[in-house]
C-alpha cells in the first residue's frame, strides 16, 4: 500500500512575510486591528497545501522539501478574503451610472424599476454558459488581485429558475478556480415585477418554494436579505432568515445602507455572522454589535461610487469592536473587483491605519465566513493561500501607491495560479 506523502514547498529569499499569527485568534478587535506581525529575510515551508513553518535565511539548517522556490526578494502577504460580492452579473449599468452622475439618486432610479431589477431582466434572459464565462473571467481578475476566498451572492434571479441558475454557476466557478468560493442565497434582494405590489407574497415564496429548491441542490452556504428602505423590512427579514435557519443556512445581511433600519438589530436577533454596509449607524447599533458575534462589515467602493457617506469605521473600531471590508463588487453600486483598492479606502476615506485595513481584509474578513480557522492569515495548519509583491514596505505602500495591481503572483493552497 502506498501512502501519498505531503509535497512540501520551501520559498526562500523572501523579503519580508507580512500577517503571520504564531498564536493564531479567530478574530481582531479594537485596537488588536492595529497590529500586524511580519518577519524579514525569510522562508516559507508548505506542506499539501497548508502553511507549515517560517524562519530566518540566516537559519543555519534549512528544513528539507521537495521543492525549493526562490522568491527573489519579494514580500509576502496573506491571500485577500473577498466576503462579499454580487460578481455574477450580466452586463456593467453604466447607464444608470451617467443618469445619477446627472443628478438622479440610486433609490429614485431603483424605485424606478432600474437597479437591481434592471440587472434581473437581464440576468434572466442571458444563457447560461455565456453568463459563466463572463463571470468566470471576473473571479479570475479578483483572483489575479490577490484575492484568494470570495464569496459570490445571488439575488440577480429573483426566481426560483434564474436563482438557482445563479447558484449553479457559481458551483461550477468554485469547481474550476483554485480559490475558495463561498455561495449565498440572495433572493430577498429586490421584489420582482411579478410580485408587484405584494411583497408579503414574495416573501412567503421564497420560504415556501425558493428556500427548498436552493437547500435541495446544496448550492448556498449562507442567505442574505437586503434589510432596508424600499426594499425588505426588519419584520420580513427576520422571518426570512429564521426560514433560512431550518433550512441550516446561516444568515448574513444587507443593512443601513440608505438609513437607519434596524437591520442591524435583526441580525444580532438572527446570529448573523456578519452585517454588512453599515453605511448609518449611530449609539444604538454599536450598542447591539457589541452584545452580539456579528461581524460588522464595511464595503467602501460602495460608499465611493455612490457618493453615500462611508462606514464610520473609526467609531466601529474605536468602541473595540472587530471590522471587516469587502469589495461589494457589483454592476450598480461598486464596479470594484481589486481588494487592494478596498484597502485603500479603508484608509484614505475612513481613516482606518494601513495596518486596521488589512486585518479587515484578511483574518476578520475570513471571521465573517467562518472561515478563521483556515484562511485569512499566516498561520501553521491554515492553507497556504498566499500572494507576493515586489513593492517594499508592504502594508503600508499597497494602500498608500492605490489604483494599480501590487501582486507578482497568487498562491491558493500553495500551488501557483
Ligand atoms: O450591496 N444593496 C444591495 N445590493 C447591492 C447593490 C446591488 C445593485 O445595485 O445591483 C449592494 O450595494
Ligand atoms: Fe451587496
Amino acid at each position: 500500500m502506498l501512502f501519498l506523502q505531503g509535497m512540501r514547498k520551501l520559498f526562500t529569499d523572501i523579503r519580508s512575510i507580512h500577517g503571520i499569527e504564531t498564536d493564531p485568534k479567530s478574530l481582531l478587535k479594537g485596537t488588536e486591528m492595529s497590529r500586524v506581525d511580519s518577519i524579514h529575510d525569510a522562508w516559507l515551508l508548505t506542506d499539501n497545501g497548508n502553511f507549515a513553518d517560517w524562519g530566518s535565511m540566516q537559519d543555519s539548517n534549512l528544513p528539507k522539501a521537495d521543492e525549493i522556490i526562490s522568491l527573489q526578494g519579494l514580500e509576502v502577504l496573506p491571500g485577500l478574503v473577498d466576503s462579499h460580492t454580487h460578481c455574477i452579473f450580466a452586463e456593467p449599468r453604466s447607464t444608470e451610472w451617467e443618469m445619477r452622475l446627472k443628478g438622479a439618486t440610486y433609490e429614485e432610479i431603483a424605485a424606478a424599476g432600474g437597479g437591481i431589477l434592471n440587472s434581473a431582466a437581464k440576468l434572466r434572459s442571458m444563457d447560461e454558459e455565456w453568463l459563466y464565462e463572463k463571470s468566470l473571467n471576473r473571479v479570475l481578475t479578483m483572483i489575479a488581485h490577490g484575492s484568494t476566498t470570495i464569496e459570490i451572492k445571488s439575488g440577480y434571479g429573483l426566481s426560483t429558475e434564474s436563482e438557482l441558475k445563479m447558484l449553479r454557476i457559481a458551483r461550477r466557478i468554485k469547481k474550476n478556480v483554485k480559490a475558495t468560493i463561498k455561495t449565498t442565497f440572495l433572493g430577498a434582494h429586490a421584489v420582482p415585477p411579478e410580485f408587484n405590489g405584494r411583497q408579503d407574497d414574495y416573501v412567503a415564496h421564497i420560504i415556501n418554494q425558493m428556500l427548498q429548491a436552493v437547500s435541495e441542490d446544496g448550492l448556498a452556504d449562507h442567505m442574505d436579505v437586503f434589510c432596508d428602505r424600499g426594499f425588505f423590512t426588519p419584520e420580513q427579514t427576520l422571518q426570512l432568515l429564521e426560514a433560512a435557519a431550518r433550512y441550516g443556512l446561516p444568515a448574513k445581511i444587507h443593512a443601513n445602507e440608505l438609513g437607519i433600519t434596524g437591520g442591524v438589530q435583526v441580525a444580532a436577533q438572527a446570529g448573523a455572522w456578519s452585517a454588512d454596509h453599515l453605511e448609518h449607524i449611530g449609539a444604538e447599533e454599536i450598542e447591539c454589535l457589541r452584545n452580539s458575534e456579528v461581524m460588522p462589515v464595511g464595503l467602501p467602493g460602495t460608499s465611493y461610487f455612490l457618493d453615500i457617506p462611508y462606514t464610520p469605521a473609526r467609531m466601529i473600531i474605536d468602541a473595540g469592536l472587530p471590522f471587516a471590508l469587502a469589495s461589494d463588487f457589483n454592476p450598480g453600486s461598486s464596479p470594484v473587483c481589486n481588494m487592494q483598492m478596498i484597502w485603500s479606502l479603508g484608509c484614505s476615506r475612513m481613516k482606518m491605519l494601513p495596518a486596521e485595513a488589512f486585518n479587515a481584509i484578511t483574518l476578520n474578513a475570513a471571521r465573517s465566513l467562518r472561515l478563521e480557522n483556515t484562511a485569512g492569515s499566516i498561520a501553521i495548519g491554515k492553507q497556504a493561500d498566499f500572494w507576493t509583491t515586489e513593492t517594499g514596505n508592504a502594508v503600508q505602500s499597497v494602500p498608500y501607491f492605490f489604483g494599480v495591481n501590487h501582486a507578482n503572483a497568487v498562491y491558493c493552497k500553495g500551488t501557483k495560479v
